[in-house]
């Protein structure tokens, strides 16, 4: 039985979309960690601390209080939104890169998962850090601009695809050339991983997809 399932992929590949779907049919929680590193991020901005500071940055993340569900609250302040601002998605990749913050918070993912024992986590370095005994490995990906014009789908903050897609190829850059657990290419995937690539399908074609190997 499938009982945790992990979701890796770059910037606006529609993991959150496909993790809740797959979440939905196993009558599971999901976990998106992208919400935490935004989430620590955003305290970063907020309380003016210096992204460069690394000794600050992982002192701030250790002692965050993070809640991620239908709403993402950070020491009970509610940043569902904040966290998604062109600001926080600049920010988000150094925060990430930042091994005292992947240390406190991928502790707190594998016990979210322990404690449940079971969940649909999403990420990128869930299958091949987090939880590598995964019963099931997605790696979902999609063509750069299918990404942002997605995202731009999402967001209404000024920014043209164009600009989105520049951001988008940036972060992607920072999280797969960064030295702790980086995000890898669909060629270094786990070797136990499905590779899925979402270009020009529907949200129910990726999930039959998915649904498949199960
Ligand atoms: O939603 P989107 O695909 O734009 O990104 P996200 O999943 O919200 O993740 C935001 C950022 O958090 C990524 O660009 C990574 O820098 C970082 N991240 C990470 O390092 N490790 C994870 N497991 C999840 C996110």
């Amino acid at each position: 039985m499938t009982k945790v399932v992990a979701i890796d992929g770059p910037a606006g590949a529609g993991k959150s979309t496909l993790a809740q779907a797959v979440a939905d049919h196993l009558g599971l929680e999901r976990l998106d960690t992208g919400a935490m590193y935004r989430a620590v991020a955003w305290s970063v901005l907020d309380g003016g601390v210096d992204p460069a500071d690394t000794a600050a940055v992982g002192e701030l993340a250790r002692r965050l209080v993070i809640e991620v569900g239908d709403r993402v609250t950070v020491d009970g302040r509610d940043v569902t939104e904040k966290i998604r601002t062109a600001a926080v998605d600049r920010a988000v990749s150094a925060v990430a890169a930042n091994a005292e913050v992947r240390t406190s918070l991928v502790d707190r993912q594998r016990r979210w998962v322990a404690g449940r024992g079971a969940g649909v986590v999403e990420g990128r370095d869930i299958g091949t850090v987090v939880l590598p005994d995964a019963d099931l490995k997605i790696y979902l990906t999609a063509r750069t601009g299918e990404r942002a014009r997605r995202r731009a789908g999402e967001r209404d903050d000024g920014r043209s695809v164009a600009e989105i897609e520049t951001d988008l190829q940036r972060r992607d850059r920072l999280d797969s050339t960064r030295h702790h657990s980086p995000l890898v290419s669909p060629e270094d995937v786990a070797d136990d991983a499905v590779i899925i690539d979402s270009t020009g399908k529907s949200a129910d074609e990726v999930l039959r997809e998915v649904l498949a190997c199960l």
